[in-house]
């Protein structure tokens, strides 16, 4: 089964994901987690990579289906795959499109969370993970049981993203309105695109989702 969550920085795309990958046996990819690994590696083009993020902007279109292209190919993804924040450009998504082709295979879903975006900023500003097992947690909607402990790997250590910040937040937007959302009529046009209401707590939202997996 190969899945995209479509929807605007915050809109839980990395959260319904983790889920998926669990339930389903799916691989989890996204995009914004192979970028930050490359930019915590050091190396020249983490450099690049890390002032392009740090300022709402995509990464380069080539760059990231070079990417996508290579990861597909991984045994982990044999059983499928949940793209979390790719394609994000029509162009991505043509190159999606090829790239599946090319490997006899197809797209069977792609999801929508639709949510306003003076909620995402809540979202986005009260967002921390672990900094051990990366699992996603927030300050009032989905905070750790025990405080300072990380409910999957027992870490007292925590940290939240440098592009989190109210001012990159609003550029991330931006760029969504411009440059992703064209995606949504794009895939309406092929018949592919269903959309949840992301506003509903994280359990509905997957429910919904399940529904619509199941459908
Ligand atoms: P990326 O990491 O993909 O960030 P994003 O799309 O901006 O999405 P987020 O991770 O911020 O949000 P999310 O939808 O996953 O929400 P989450 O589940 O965390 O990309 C970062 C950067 O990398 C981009 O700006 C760009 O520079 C670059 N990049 C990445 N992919 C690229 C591409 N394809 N092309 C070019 N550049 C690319 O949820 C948010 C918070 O809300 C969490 O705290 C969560 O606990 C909470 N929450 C989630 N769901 C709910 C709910 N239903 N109710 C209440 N709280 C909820």
């Amino acid at each position: 089964m190969h899945i995209i969550l479509l929807g605007p920085p915050g809109a839980g795309k990395g959260t319904q994901a983790s889920f998926l990958q669990r339930e389903y046996g799916l691989a989890k990819l996204s995009t914004g987690d192979i970028l930050r690994a490359a930019v915590a590696s050091g190396s020249a083009l983490g450099v690049q990579l890390k002032s392009v993020m740090d300022s709402g902007a995509l990464v380069q279109d080539d760059l990231i289906i070079d990417i996508i292209r290579e990861r597909i190919t991984h045994d982990d993804c044999a059983k499928g795959f949940i793209l979390d924040g790719f394609p994000r450009t029509i162009a991505q998504a043509e190159a999606l499109d090829v790239m599946l082709h090319h490997a006899g295979t197809t797209l069977h879903h792609v999801i929508e969370l639709a949510v306003d975006d003076a909620l995402l900023i809540d979202r986005i500003s009260g967002r921390f993970s672990c900094a051990s097992c990366g699992e996603g947690y927030h300050d009032h909607f989905k905070p750790t049981l025990v405080d300072g402990v990380c409910d999957v790997c027992g870490s007292h250590e925590f940290s939240r993203r440098a592009d989190d910040k109210a001012e990159t937040v609003a550029r991330r937007l931006e760029a969504y309105h411009e440059q992703t959302s064209p995606l949504l009529p794009y895939y309406r046009a092929l018949n592919m695109l269903r959309t949840v209401d992301g506003m509903a707590s994280m359990d509905e939202v997957t429910r919904a989702i399940k529904t619509l997996l199941s459908a």
